[in-house]
């Protein structure tokens, strides 16, 4: 079948074979089908829709693209997360040590940024020397021996989904319910773990705005999952301020490490407790949430959760003297502050206006080939429902130079929304399915 007659089906809003959406992105995965034919067929995609049954078929093709691993024989109970991307969202830095100290294994393939959002791996290169290019062996082999890696798609492991992840950022064809799930779920199932635990973030600084089309991506993933024989949990969590108080990537490590050290901010802390158990509860590791919670503070406590994470960095190649000073991050030459142009609450935080800010400083990607500053973000001192006064500092901009600390300054006020009266914030948790 010739590429151009698929994507023209797609354009005339017809539903497409298995056969035809596998010979595509298969072709892609090879490199026979060219950037701009996949970018055509994609945007058709986004704007005549894809079927139940298209999806299901777009999910295979990127697990068959590459090989899928199988843990018979060496682990049991192997557990994955993954989030639908958020801002400020650093919670796989922190809730994967913390399950594997409780001794199940976490096997997480994660992404680099995409679209506004930030991305695991790319918060995770921030530690100088660390790889996420593992072969699939090594990835085992590292799992059975500490209990945990965080790793990227490969040339062997759903490469269909790394190539168009970043085809999808350049090409404005990320926010589409069924690229989303079948992205996800094709690299989840492909990681080969039994149980996955999805978050899917809902709100403005998510690609799912509305809390009903969080829910509807969770449930097509959930079914995803369960077609691939895989157990599968959906926690639909809030993205209308940023999680933590961190955006930009060595920033955000540096405020996951003070969390597995009992330092960080209440929010995040209660998301990761949230999967955390969910994953605790999928391995079958403890026989309800309430006991979960109590191991992972445990393991939070003991300073075993940080131990891990120390594991981690060492036997991916990556600088451990990181964990215990985070001073060795990477820092942005310019830091300031921005002040509270008047008096009251701070009512609403854009996320989507920080995380847009903080690409422009650097830390996000506009086209799939650039590079990024891993200095630079933005640390907010005030969130929503927060009392401020006129002058007082609402965030601390970290740039490469002085122009570019000045834009931020801009976008960031009028990411800020501060009113007389305190705001009714809405719950971190809205929903946990499955
Ligand atoms: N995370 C992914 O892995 N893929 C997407 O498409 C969005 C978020």
């Amino acid at each position: 079948m010739r590429t151009v007659d698929v994507i023209a089906r797609k354009r005339a809003g017809e539903e497409l074979s298995a056969a035809e959406i596998d010979s595509l992105v298969s072709g892609y995965a090879r490199g026979e089908v060219p950037d701009y034919q996949m970018s055509a067929w994609l945007m058709a995609a986004c704007l005549r829709g894809l079927t139940g049954a298209e999806t299901a078929a777009l999910t295979s093709a990127i697990v068959s693209s590459g090989r899928v691993i199988d843990w018979t024989g060496r682990l049991s109970n192997v557990v994955d997360k993954h989030s639908s991307g958020g801002v400020g969202d650093k919670t796989s830095l922190v809730v994967v040590p913390m399950v594997a100290a409780l001794g199940v294994p976490v096997a997480k393939m994660s992404g680099r940024g995409l679209g506004f959002t930030g991305g695991t791996l790319d918060k995770l290169e921030s530690i100088p020397g660390l790889r996420v290019r593992l072969s699939i062996a090594e990835m085992q082999t590292q799992v059975e021996r500490i209990g945990l890696a965080i790793v990227a798609q490969s040339a062997e492991l759903a490469p269909a989904d790394g190539k168009l992840y970043a085809l999808r950022d350049a090409t404005a064809t990320v926010d589409y319910l069924p690229l989303i799930a079948s992205s996800i779920m094709g690299k989840k199932i492909a990681g080969g773990a039994q149980g996955i635990v999805l978050d899917v973030k809902a709100g403005d600084g998510a690609f799912m705005t509305e809390v009903e089309n969080a829910r509807a991506l969770a449930g097509c993933m959930l079914e995803l999952g369960r077609r691939a024989g895989r157990r599968v949990r959906a926690v639909v969590s809030s993205m209308e301020s940023p999680l933590g108080y961190a955006v930009g990537n060595s920033l955000e490590v540096a405020e996951a490490l003070a969390t597995l050290r009992g330092q960080g901010p209440a929010d995040l802390l209660e998301l990761c407790l949230v999967l955390g158990s969910q994953m605790l509860v999928l391995a079958g590791a403890t026989r309800d949430e309430e006991e979960a919670r109590r191991s992972l503070k445990g393991a939070l406590a003991s300073g075993a959760a940080l131990g891990k994470l120390r594991q981690l960095v060492a036997a991916q190649g990556g600088q451990t003297a990181v964990v215990d000073d985070p001073g060795l991050l990477p820092r942005s030459p310019v830091v300031h502050t921005v002040a509270a142009p008047r008096g009251g609450f701070v009512a609403r935080l854009s996320a989507r206006a920080v995380a847009e800010t903080v690409r422009h400083l650097g830390g996000g990607r506009a086209r799939k080939e650039d590079d990024i500053d891993r200095s630079v973000g933005v640390v907010l001192l005030a969130k929503p429902d927060a009392a401020v006064e006129k002058g007082q500092p609402l965030c601390v901009v970290h740039a490469a130079d002085l122009p570019a600390a000045e834009g931020a300054t801009s976008s960031l006020l009028a990411a800020f929304d501060i009113a007389p009266e305190p705001p009714r914030i809405g719950p971190l948790v809205i929903d946990q399915i499955g």
